[in-house]
């Protein structure tokens, strides 16, 4: 068992009552409370502290040293200013995420900047008190299992987290694909369980960031930059099996690794097309896979990732998986009935298109579950996934 300590700055105190349309109704005191029982879910002890004074928070941080393990961070307003928080985290070298309750990237523009999260391991913004549970389970995941961060291109987000099995002999691998719309404040820890998960499993695991709407990503740059993370697969150094490659992906991850699979249909000189890994098997988790159909998923969110596309009239056979088929890739796709963010019916039709195509697929419906439940591994829905990858290579 870790110690992990939750650290909350200036103006946090006044949670509850702080401008609640932006902050919500939670208060300080309920906030450790859930953090303290979010630790126990996770197998970890957590401790609590706010101040909001910068020198207080230094010294809390000094303190920490020895005894924690891992530490939540929201500085407020200290983030955007506070050089002295970025080197106290530096200096005791415990690993330290980031956190805010509102989605500070796209707020007044000085919120946007973070003199802190460079001295951090991760950061998490905007997804409101839950972001703190993401926080605690990140660290959980980096405990256990300490990802190699790599670059796979020279862009800032073009990097993925390579776990690595115990044990000698080839490694068969799992490329994993985050969720959130293609909007940059959702990131690849949440497949973080998933990857844990697959890893103690014996598949080396590469869990991607890429290219997102707001960070220079959008059709087609975010596919471009998957097709180099699937294909980097081949350059790691870590005993891989590139026979035995899966695509696994969440949401608009399930788009990006159903679109991956696509690559071989799309024609030579196409974006992504003549790919140096063939997935065995993509995996989509209620997976958007169907981009004509989806444009009024998530709040506007596809015609947000195609804005940049130049419009042509094979745009959509080039971004949207079920204008690709036959993918000739064979696919799994699981959905919940009760999914109120990608409906079902994504997953229903593509599996029957895909069997009209000629494809080999699988659909795994799960009654009255819905859309976060399937990147969780200790829901059942995971075990569709787990069975299928037991006997795929
Ligand atoms: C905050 C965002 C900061 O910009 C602000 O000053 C806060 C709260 C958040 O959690 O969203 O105090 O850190």
């Amino acid at each position: 068992m870790a110690n992990l300590l939750v650290i909350n700055g200036p103006n946090l105190n006044l949670l509850g009552t702080r401008e609640p349309d932006v902050y919500g109704t939670t208060t300080l005191a309920e906030l450790d409370d859930t953090c303290r029982q979010w630790g126990t879910d996770a197998g970890h002890a957590v401790e609590t502290y706010q101040s909001n004074h910068e020198g207080a928070l230094i010294d809390a941080i000094h303190a920490a040293r020895g005894t924690i393990d891992g530490i939540v961070f929201n500085p407020g307003a200290f983030t955007h200013t506070s050089y002295a928080l970025h080197d106290a985290i530096a200096g005791v070298e415990i690993p330290t995420v980031e956190v805010h309750i509102s989605n500070v990237l796209e707020r007044e523009p000085w919120r946007a900047t973070s003199v802190v999260r460079p001295a951090c391991v991760h950061g998490i913004y905007g997804r409101g008190i839950d972001g703190y549970r993401w926080a605690i389970q990140h660290l959980a995941a980096r405990l256990v299992r300490p990802p190699e961060t790599i670059a796979y291109g020279p862009v800032g987000d073009q990097i993925a987290d390579l776990r690595v099995p115990d044990g000698d002999g080839t490694h068969p691998v799992a490329v994993l694909l985050h969720g959130g719309f293609w909007r940059r404040h959702w990131t690849r820890d949440l497949m973080d369980g998933l990857a844990v998960d697959l890893t103690d499993r014996g598949w080396a695991t590469w869990n991607v960031e890429y290219r997102r709407v707001g960070t220079g990503g959008g059709w087609p740059i975010t596919a471009f930059d998957v097709a180099h993370a699937v294909d980097h697969v081949a350059q790691l150094d870590a005993n891989l099996d590139l026979d035995c490659v899966v695509v696994i992906g969440h949401s608009a991850g399930g788009h990006l690794a159903l679109w991956s699979a696509a690559r071989r249909a799309q024609p030579s000189g196409t974006i992504g097309s003549d790919p140096l890994v063939v997935p065995r098997l993509a995996v989509g988790l209620a997976a958007v896979s169907d981009l004509r159909t989806g444009h009024d998923l998530g709040d506007g969110a596809v015609d947000a990732f195609l804005a940049d596309a130049v419009s042509h009239s094979d745009l959509y056979r080039a971004a949207s998986p079920i204008d690709a088929l036959p993918l000739s890739v064979p696919t799994l796709l699981v959905h919940g009935t009760d999914d109120e963010a990608v409906p079902v019916d994504q997953s229903r039709e593509f599996a029957a298109a895909a069997r009209e195509a000629g494809d080999e697929t699988e659909l795994v419906l799960l009654d009255g579950v819905g859309h976060m439940e399937l990147i969780d591994p200790a829901h059942e829905a995971w075990t569709a996934v787990t069975d299928r990858l037991a006997n795929l290579c």
